[in-house]
């Protein structure tokens, strides 16, 4: 049974029945940790990645729409992730191939609304030239 997604953006993902976190753990936590592991990493953690993009991207439509976009055509020039990420990590896979669009949607909220934004001072000192972000400390 799917749902039609309306007013997503206006909603929330706790409306939809699948969670985000679900979502997350079967397609993304593969790569994306939830914490700084100092074992082998396969991708940022996914604080990181969101915390990131929340201060390249200043609304909450327009990351959801990037991240939705990201997931299914990820290319290194439209990223924002630092250069050592994409050195460290090669450019994430078009995972979103194995996915419906409604997990899509659903996680891409989630990746908004899970992490809370750090403190501006903290911002400040990450910002780095041209809206891009620093390299992954
Ligand atoms: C096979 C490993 C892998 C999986 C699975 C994976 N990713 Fe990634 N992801 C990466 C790597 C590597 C990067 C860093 C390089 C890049 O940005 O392409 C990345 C970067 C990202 C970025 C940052 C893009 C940017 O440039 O700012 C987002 C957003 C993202 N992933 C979301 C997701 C979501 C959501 C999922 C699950 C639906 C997911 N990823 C699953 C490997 C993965």
């Amino acid at each position: 049974m799917k749902k039609t997604i309306l007013g997503l953006l206006l909603v929330g993902s706790s409306l939809f029945a699948l969670s985000g976190e679900k979502v997350y753990d079967q397609h993304c936590a593969s790569c994306h940790k939830m914490e700084m592991s100092k074992g082998e990493m396969l991708a940022p953690p996914m604080p990181k990645v969101s915390q990131r993009l929340r201060q390249a991207i200043e609304s909450k439509e327009k990351f959801v729409i990037f991240v939705k976009d990201y997931i299914q055509n990820p290319k290194r020039d439209k990223g924002y992730c630092g250069a050592r990420a994409y050195q460290n990590f090669g450019t994430m896979p078009p995972i979103g191939e194995s996915m419906t669009q409604e997990e899509i949607e659903v996680v891409s909220l989630w990746l908004f609304e899970k992490f809370e934004i750090k403190s501006t001072q903290q911002n400040k000192k990450q910002k780095c030239g041209a809206g891009k972000c620093g390299a992954a400390k």
